[in-house]
């Protein structure tokens, strides 16, 4: 096949090269279009545009595959330790022993969180949203760590990228679970770390006072599934902010704060919370899935099924497949019925079956899962999109890193303007 795509336009002829990925992906070039021919693309919601090169995650949505830097999804669920995926995305091998211990150890050494940080918490009303309230945290630890700009060639810088995201580990798990236990009333502190990562992350959300904790194992292995399964998805709305305002040379950390703030809307990350959300309304509606599904399918019905459909993948979800055998089992093993879940598996059964989502390829995503899963451990509706963030926090690091390094121009779509055409002011007396 010929390297170069052809674009023709009225009499002219455009040469544009085409990009080959590793796995045999193709691409044009469009870089150049505009300074050579003036013309641009037009995009709407970035469906056929790509905005980088990147090494970190592999997605082929027809196929339904995922992979972390050349790891199947489904080898890391099963095998893997949430923090050595951590260390995966951002520098591109698994860790050794040694890289993983010292890791573990430079995380527990920047485990304090500045006691004025608290004093920011506390003053949010008790209604706030924990993802606005998780943002704004973000945002405000720049106001302790300050960050300078960075080349990321040299070694003083590179040390300095290091401490930024051990800083990040640290302290966006004990925000996690603060926010988590001030809407619970309970007393917050700074967590355990003669434990693993996620078994320290587990112990400060779950964690009763007065009470000796005892480590349930179903709740560690699924909440260690549950991050690495959210911990990166290549270019989805979030991963994008992230690296556009990291593109302006601001802060890992505002960059991160922005990534939250996008993944909080109903149609990324807060369909979670929107999934469970749905089903307690089709429950207190008396149970009837039809009904929910022939709104779903009126288009004069704003109503759409949570948790079903996804951008890229027009397959199964690879990662609502393995998330869908970890809520059955953690049902089992803790022994938990509830209606909500028949109205689930009733949903669910019918989409697979409906013309309408088969035909629109609307399968199950991650998200139709994952807050049945929240639920059976007694996390509040409102904390679901927090847990994404919170497993979300590497892929959005190795993001922001990769774009950095790579030196990448500040981001910056065109537009087709479509306003009015120069026009003479008027005198309000004539309006
Ligand atoms: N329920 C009913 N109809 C749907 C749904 C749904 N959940 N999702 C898509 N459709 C229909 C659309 O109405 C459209 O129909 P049409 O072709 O007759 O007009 C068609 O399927 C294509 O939908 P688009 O909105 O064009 O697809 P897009 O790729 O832009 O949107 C999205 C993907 C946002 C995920 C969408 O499927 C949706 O809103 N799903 C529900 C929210 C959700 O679960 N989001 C989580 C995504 S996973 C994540 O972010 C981690």
């Amino acid at each position: 096949m010929s390297d170069k795509a052809k674009l023709k336009i009225g009499g002219r002829e455009i040469e544009l090269d085409l990009i080959t990925g590793s796995e045999k992906e193709l691409g044009i070039d469009v870089s150049n279009l505009r300074v050579s021919s003036n013309i641009i693309t037009l995009d709407p919601g970035y469906k056929n545009t790509g905005s980088c090169k990147s090494a970190i995650t592999f997605l082929n949505g027809e196929k339904g595959i995922l992979r972390y830097r050349g790891y199947s999804i489904e080898e890391l669920a099963e095998k893997a330790d949430f923090l050595e995926v951590a260390f995966l995305l951002i520098y591109g091998e698994l860790p050794n022993k040694e890289e993983l211990e010292k890791l573990l150890n430079d995380i527990k050494e920047n485990s304090i969180i500045d006691e004025d940080i608290k004093k920011i918490l506390e003053s949010f009303p008790k209604s706030a949203h924990p993802m606005g309230i998780l943002s704004s945290l973000t945002s405000a630890l720049i106001a302790f760590n300050p960050e300078k700009k960075l080349s990321l060639s040299g070694n003083e810088d590179q040390d300095y990228m290091y401490n930024s995201i051990v800083k990040l580990l640290a302290k966006i798990p004990i925000l996690v679970a603060w926010v988590h236990r001030r809407r619970k009333g309970l007393p917050l502190d700074y967590g355990d770390y003669s434990l693993g990562y996620v078994e320290n992350i587990t112990k400060m959300m779950f964690q009763m006072p007065n009470l000796e904790y005892v480590q349930n194992d179903t709740l560690v292995n699924a909440m260690n599934k549950l991050l690495i399964l959210h911990a990166d998805h290549e270019q989805n709305c979030s991963t994008s902010t992230v690296r556009i305002v990291g593109s302006s040379e601001a802060s890992l950390f505002a960059s991160i704060s922005a990534g939250i703030s996008a993944l909080w809307g109903r149609l990324h990350g807060g369909a979670n919370q929107a999934v469970l959300e749905m089903l307690e309304a089709i429950k207190k509606d008396g149970g009837d899935t039809k009904k929910f599904m022939s709104k779903a399918k009126d288009k004069s019905d704003p109503f759409r099924l949570m948790g079903f459909g996804h951008r890229v993948y027009k397959n199964f979800d690879p990662r609502a497949k393995i998330i869908k055998v970890t809520a059955d089992q953690i049902l089992n093993e803790l022994g938990i019925d509830d209606p909500i879940l028949d109205i689930a598996k009733g949903l669910e059964k019918e989409a697979l079956e409906d013309d309408y989502f088969v035909d629109r390829k609307l399968y199950p995503n991650v998200d139709f899962y994952s807050g049945i899963i929240y639920k059976a451990l007694n996390i509040p509706n409102e904390m679901f999109t927090v847990m994404f963030a919170l497993g979300r926090i590497p892929g959005w690091i190795a993001h922001w890193r990769e774009m950095r390094k790579n030196n990448e121009p500040i981001g910056r779509p065109r537009q087709i303007y479509i306003g009015e055409t120069l026009r003479n002011f008027s005198d309000i007396e004539s309006r």
